[in-house]
């Protein structure tokens, strides 16, 4: 079972190729973008004993020269020290213009390795092969690559796209369960601000909240119809000037909940589960969309294992004056993504701190 999903960027297009066991074609499908010889793996210490040795084995018996360098695993090592760290590898092994960094792992792998492919002798050959559903169907896409500031996320970095996308859908398998969910988080955004048809098939399905419940066939669609809501979007606005913002439904809220909670014990899929139900209350509120409709996107929540309340000690004031420090703020306001029906939202900067709150207290658990 396989596709392909072209990102149509007029200056950087690429491939987005979803097939499985297709980890051991690695070299394969590099051969084809005509790359250097010189290929530097990039990936954490855990992920390179599970796929380290099938992908160093695929890249040499196509003939390239395979290096490795070992990040340190978690959020806490994303910075430019660890960055450093990355050059010193490439400066060991001579990477030149023509080289190639390829990012094996999750999203905190494919930021780190995209900025240094995007800063090392001003750009080289950047690809994407991500491991967890979230880098699968979001982070891996579009050419979003940074690391963290020490006062916040993602400050530091710059959009450049990868050559290639490669999903494996089997690596899957080694991904730890609250990850999976965590990623479904993100493909129930896509159903609920682009994809109609996505949102109303994971509906029909029994269960959403394990790799090992999903057949191989609706995984592929999962995979197919996130990859392509996100290329759609990166298409139409790749440096976010307006419609990419939508891709932020659910982590306007979403991203003060991870903060106010430490990054810890709250990963940010559940973070962003929260900030969808809010974002979905508000909007009820608001009256820009039904009941009927905030209720079909909880109990899709929920299907997938994930939280449709926030904690009960979380300090509402402290999270709204948290918004005013979000990167999405422009001229002051805070821009909201609100759904208007599932399949549709729209960006709007006309959302009061009362009704903020009162959502925020309102999905509260008891
Ligand atoms: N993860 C949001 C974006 O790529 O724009």
């Amino acid at each position: 079972m396989s596709s392909v999903i072209p990102v149509r960027l007029p200056e950087n297009p690429y491939e987005i190729a979803i097939a499985y066991g297709s980890l051991n074609q690695l070299g394969n499908y590099l051969k084809q973008l005509n790359l250097g010889k010189k290929v530097l793996l990039v990936s954490n210490q855990e992920i390179f004993d599970h796929y380290g040795k099938i992908v160093i084995t695929s890249l040499q018996e196509a003939g390239f020269d395979a290096y490795t360098h070992a990040i340190p695993e978690g959020e806490v090592h994303k910075t430019l020290d660890s960055i450093a760290r990355l050059y010193d590898t490439a400066l060991e092994n001579r990477l030149e213009r023509s080289s190639t960094m390829v990012a094996l792992g999750g999203g905190v792998v494919g930021d780190m390795t995209g900025f240094a492919a995007a800063t090392w002798l001003r750009g080289i050959n950047f690809v994407q092969v991500p491991t967890s559903l979230l880098a699968m169907v979001d982070a891996s896409i579009g050419g979003k690559t940074g690391v963290n500031h020490p006062n916040g996320k993602n400050l530091i970095g710059a959009f450049y796209q990868p050559r290639l996308v490669l999903i494996d859908p089997q690596v899957l398998k080694t991904l730890p369960v609250r990850e999976f969910r965590a990623g479904m988080a993100e493909v129930i955004k896509y159903g609920v601000i682009w994809d109609e048809d996505l949102f109303a098939k994971l509906e029909q399905e029994e269960r959403l909240d394990d790799f090992a419940g999903l057949s191989e066939e609706l995984l592929q669609i999962i995979l197919t119809r996130s990859c392509q809501a996100k290329a759609d979007v990166v298409q139409e606005d790749e440096k976010e000037a307006g419609l990419r913002a939508i891709l932020n439904y659910g982590h306007t809220i979403g991203h003060g909940i991870e903060s106010l909670t430490g990054y810890s014990a709250i990963n940010h899929g559940e973070a962003v589960a929260m900030g969808m139900v809010a974002a979905g209350r508000i909007a009820t509120k608001l009256e820009m969309w039904t009941q009927e409709e905030e209720k079909r996107q909880n109990n899709l929540i929920q299907k997938a294992g994930l939280p449709i309340y926030i904690p009960a000690n979380l300090d509402s004031e402290a999270a709204i004056a948290l918004l005013q420090t979000d990167k999405k703020v422009k001229a002051g306001k805070v821009r909201f993504i609100l759904p208007t029906e599932i399949g549709k939202v729209t960006i709007t900067d006309r959302v009061s701190s009362d009704i903020v709150r009162e959502a925020i207290d309102e999905i509260k658990a008891a």
